[in-house]
């Protein structure tokens, strides 16, 4: 079975898709993760971000490797060493977007998530998922929430890991970001016609991983709902 994960920064896909995962038994790929993993070595080697030949040396150079982790999600290691936390920083986040615009970094990192998808079940989050990576899902999900309800959502997440910004600036960088993934060349970030959408502001996590297995499972009657087959 494969379920594809799709929406906006912060609309709780990765939470969501993880423990999707973790209830069906099925695995599961962080692909912005990836796109991460490919901004952070460019800025650790200097490299211009808007360069997209010098970008794909750097991805053809390194060595990613995704480690499977059930509760704990996807292990991210570069050239051996375990850039998890180090691929959530700041400065990875304000290039990350540019970096995943470039049509031979998509092919690159896309050609990857396929091969990880044609190895077996899985549910991948990301932007392009049901669009571009997997657009034969058995199950397409898009997940929505008002930028106020993410920039709230990023600042108590960054609140819990001791550091405090400002919500209006979360909100600058959020719609940045949409603005970004929604508006580039190459595959953005859209909804795909037969996704089912789940606007997730006023819903806590358990209650929007419950509405997704209730779908799946056929229990979810007021949603609507177009082409799983499960
Ligand atoms: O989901 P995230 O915030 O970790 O994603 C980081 C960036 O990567 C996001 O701004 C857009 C890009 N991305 C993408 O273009 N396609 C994907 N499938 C996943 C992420």
């Amino acid at each position: 079975m494969k379920i594809a994960v799709d929406g906006p920064a912060g609309a709780g896909k990765s939470t969501v898709a993880r423990l999707v995962a973790e209830r069906l038994g099925l695995r599961y790929l962080d692909t912005g993760a990836m796109y991460r993993a490919l901004t952070l070595e460019a800025l650790r080697r200097g490299v211009d971000t808007s360069d997209e030949n010098a970008l794909m040396e750097v991805a053809t150079s390194i060595d990613l490797n995704i480690v499977f982790q059930g509760d704990k999600g996807n292990v991210i290691y570069l050239g051996g060493e375990d850039v998890t936390g180090l691929i959530r920083q700041p400065d990875v986040t304000a290039h990350v977007s540019e970096v995943s615009s470039h049509r031979k970094v998509r092919e690159f990192i896309v050609a990857l998530q396929d091969q990880i998808g044609r190895q077996g079940s899985v549910v991948m989050d990301g932007r392009d998922i049901g669009t571009v990576v997997m657009p034969d899902a058995d199950w397409k999900i898009f997940l929505q929430a008002t930028v106020e309800e993410r920039a709230r959502r990023r600042q108590a997440e960054l609140l819990r890991r001791g550091v405090s910004v400002d919500i209006e600036e979360i909100q600058e960088q959020i719609r940045a970001r949409d603005y970004l993934d929604s508006t580039r060349d190459n595959s953005p970030l859209r909804k795909a016609k037969d996704a089912v959408e789940i606007d997730t502001t006023s819903l806590t996590i358990e209650e929007v991983v419950d509405k997704v297995l209730g779908l799946i499972r056929g229990e979810e009657q007021d949603v609507q709902h177009s082409g799983g087959n499960y």
